[in-house]
């Protein structure tokens, strides 16, 4: 897996870089690349973004400048991405969504800033728009550390437990349904037990009732 990030906050993703499964999963092959708009950007002086047409609060993130960007990154390559822009209106993030993009080989996050990106990026330049919630943030760097993190973390060898990512929240081998509670010990503390099944050694009651405290979570967050 390949992931590009297209940004102006390259340093917000220093963190991030040095996460565990990130580095595991970088250690086994895969990529994160941080791509500055700046750095490519047709116009004088650094610049990137304008005032809106039509009048109105904020800059946008100029067309010709990310189109510019995805050029220098891609024109002399035969491996195109999947071109993802992150916008609060796109389609939601969820395991199904996150499950497809960790099938692709390469996928370029489109960070946009400010009041947002001019629509034509969106039209013309980007496969896919995603939101990972209906809500506001300052800039699409969050974004695209949320996406990226669930991806990576899909990726064989990068969370250090290969099972950890197969029966969770919203996975297949749980139906779609969230995980069942987990406990550990001490098994009484301040008088809240742990539930007797759990100590039982019994697995074939202990996957029954986590499999039932799943659908229990799922109908009530239905
Ligand atoms: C301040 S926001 C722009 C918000 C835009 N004016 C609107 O009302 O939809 C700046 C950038 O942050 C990113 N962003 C903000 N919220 C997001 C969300 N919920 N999901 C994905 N990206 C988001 C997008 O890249 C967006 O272009």
């Amino acid at each position: 897996m390949r992931l590009d990030v297209f940004t102006l906050f390259p340093e917000w993703f220093a963190w991030f870089a040095g996460q565990r499964h990130v580095r595991n999963a970088v250690e086994l092959g895969s990529e994160l690349n941080l791509l500055h708009y700046r750095d490519s950007t047709p116009l004088t002086g650094g610049q990137v973004d304008d005032a809106p047409y039509g009048g109105g609060a904020g800059m946008v993130l100029r067309v010709d400048v990310v189109d510019a960007a995805l050029h220098r990154a891609y024109d002399s390559s035969h491996d195109s991405p999947r071109v993802i822009l992150l916008a609060p209106s796109g389609r939601p993030l969820d395991e199904p969504l996150a499950a497809e993009l960790a099938q692709e080989r390469h996928l370029a996050l489109l960070c946009g800033r400010y009041e947002g990106v001019d629509e034509r990026v969106r039209e013309h330049l980007s496969d896919d728009t995603v939101s990972i919630g209906p809500y506001v943030l300052s800039g699409g760097e969050l974004a695209a550390m949320v996406v990226a993190d669930t991806v990576l973390r899909k990726l064989p060898g990068a969370l250090g437990h290969a099972d950890s990512a197969v029966e969770e929240s919203f996975s297949e081998a749980l139906d779609g349904a969230p995980e069942y509670p987990h406990y550990t010990r001490p098994a009484s503390y301040r008088g809240w037990e742990v539930p007797e099944v759990l100590l039982s050694g019994d697995h074939g009651r202990v996957r029954e009732w986590r499999l039932e405290r799943s659908r229990e979570r799922a109908r009530s967050s239905a």
